[in-house]
C-alpha cells in the first residue's frame, strides 16, 4: 500500500522562478532516492501538491514541506492509502501559468481558482491526475 496527500498552499512573496527551481531539482533528486512521486501546480497565488510514497516517508516529508517558509496556510484537501501508484515514475512532475494556460480549455482555471476547486476533493483528484496526459511535464522547471 500506498500513502497519498493532496494539499493546496499559498505560496509566499519570496518564491520566484529561482525558488521554485530549487523546489523542483532538490525535490526530484530526494524523492528519487525516496521513491516518492507526485506533482506540483503553481498558479500565481497557489500551490496545489500530490505526493505518494510509504506511508512512513509520506508522513515525514509532508511534515517537512509543511514547514517550508516558501508558502504557508497548508491545507490537506485529501489523503489515504491507495494499491499502486498513479504518478509511477514522476519525481514531481511541474506545471506553471505557461504550462496551464494552452491547457485552460480542458479546467477552465479563469472559473475555478485552485481553493475553490479544494472544496471538492475528488475534482481536484481528477484535475492533478488530468496532468499525466502531458508527459513534458514529468521534468519541467519554470521558464527563466
Ligand atoms: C510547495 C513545495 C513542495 C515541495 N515538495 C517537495 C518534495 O516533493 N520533495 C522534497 O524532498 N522536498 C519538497 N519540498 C522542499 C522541502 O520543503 C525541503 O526544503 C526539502 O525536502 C529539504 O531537502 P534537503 O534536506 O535535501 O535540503 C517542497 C517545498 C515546497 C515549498
Amino acid at each position: 500500500m500506498f500513502k497519498f496527500i493532496l494539499y493546496i498552499s499559498k505560496v509566499s512573496e519570496q518564491c520566484d522562478d529561482r525558488q521554485m527551481t530549487n523546489i523542483l531539482v532538490t525535490s526530484r533528486s530526494n524523492n528519487a532516492r525516496n521513491a516518492v512521486t507526485g506533482m506540483l501546480v503553481r498558479s500565481d497565488s497557489a500551490f496545489l501538491q500530490y505526493i505518494e510514497g510509504s506511508e512512513e516517508t509520506i508522513d515525514k516529508l509532508f511534515w517537512t514541506i509543511e514547514r517550508d517558509k516558501r508558502h504557508h496556510s497548508v491545507k490537506t484537501i485529501t489523503d489515504g492509502l491507495i494499491e499502486d501508484r498513479v504518478f509511477f515514475d514522476w519525481e514531481m512532475g511541474f506545471a506553471n501559468e505557461a504550462n496551464l494556460q494552452p491547457l485552460q480549455w480542458k479546467w477552465q482555471l479563469d472559473k475555478i481558482s485552485m481553493f475553490s476547486l479544494a472544496d471538492n476533493a475528488s475534482d481536484c483528484l481528477d484535475f492533478v491526475k488530468a496532468f499525466l496526459a502531458t508527459p513534458d511535464l514529468a521534468h519541467n522547471l519554470p521558464a527563466t
